[in-house]
């Protein structure tokens, strides 16, 4: 059983799980009040040593850490997506505590949102951010991202917020968001943490047989790959040359490349711009993202 304390974080040194949005207020009220600084992780849990690497940060550069462990239904647009996301809370507050994280805030659907939310869209100006990728493929989860995040950020007042590269699209919008709404929060960006094999650590690669893992870890190597013909080839060429390169490899299927703008996340029309390729590939029924920089006169 996981063991719930409530008591002031400021007064002992155990880590508290907050379920309540009250709770989690009054405690943000006392670290605030004591003058101490905020390093936030938002997660949807199933933990892995790339979220941790987060955390490790947030440790280090903060007085006290918090990170929110809630599976954010309004950025699911496919339920069975939804149903099969990994939950084990328990073992994700056995990491936390070993982590040095203070509080753990894990609500219920019903204590972030209530039913009008739930059945609506937010609606929010992306700038354009949201049409190409994971937007393009997934409508409706960019605006699910920034409702629970904005929301996340208002309950928590983190001085420093952690998010990792991997989700490049994601924080790209987290970056515009915390401009477009004026908040006061510095968003850290964390680099992608790898397994021994080159496959960026998710938690959905928890849903992938043994073989299924092997055949996922050939997509960064092919990401890497690229990056020796990125002078030799157009944008447009390379954009080919990695997706038949991935397609042709067994068990996986490329849902998009693209390589683009780091800023602007427009097609990259030549190499001098500030470029990342990203990457999206079903391995059976698991969706993996991926992406890397080319490490060419801009990028450097
Ligand atoms: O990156 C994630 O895990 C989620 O999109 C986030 C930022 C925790 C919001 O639910």
């Amino acid at each position: 059983m996981l063991n719930e304390s409530f008591q002031n974080v400021l007064s002992n040194k155990t880590m508290e799980i907050i379920r309540l949005v009250s709770n989690l207020e009054s405690e943000i009220k006392r670290i605030k009040e004591a003058g101490k600084t905020i390093g936030f992780v938002p997660t949807m849990g199933a933990l892995h040593d790339g979220h941790l690497a987060l955390v490790k940060r947030a440790v280090e550069e903060n007085d006290f850490c918090v990170v929110s462990v809630f599976v954010n239904p309004t950025q699911f647009n496919n339920s069975s997506d939804l149903e099969k996301y990994p939950r084990n809370l328990e073992h994700d507050a056995e990491l936390l505590q070993k982590a040095g994280c203070s509080i753990i805030f894990a609500p219920e659907a019903d204590e972030m949102y209530n039913n009008d939310e739930l059945n609506s869209q937010f609606e929010f100006d992306f700038g354009g951010l949201d049409k190409v990728m994971e937007g393009k493929f997934r409508p409706g989860h960019f605006n699910g991202v920034v409702q629970i995040v904005s929301k996340l950020f208002n309950f928590v007042q983190p001085n420093n917020a952690y998010f990792g590269e991997k989700d490049f699209q994601q924080l790209s919008i987290i970056h515009h968001m915390v401009n477009e709404m004026n908040l006061k929060v510095n968003i850290i960006d964390c680099p992608i943490i790898r397994e021994e094999s080159g496959l960026a650590m998710s938690s959905r690669n928890e849903r992938l047989t043994d073989i299924q893992r092997k055949n996922a870890a050939e997509i960064s190597k092919v990401l890497f790959e690229s990056r020796n013909f990125a002078a030799q080839k157009s944008p447009n060429e390379l954009t080919k040359w990695v997706t038949d390169r991935v397609n042709a490899l067994k068990g996986l299927e490329v849902e998009y490349f693209e390589i683009v703008n780091s800023s602007t996340l427009q097609p990259l029309q030549s190499w001098n711009e500030p470029s990342v390729g990203c990457i999206a590939v079903f391995c059976g029924d698991v969706r993996l993202i991926d992406n890397i920089r080319y490490n060419l006169q801009f990028n450097v």
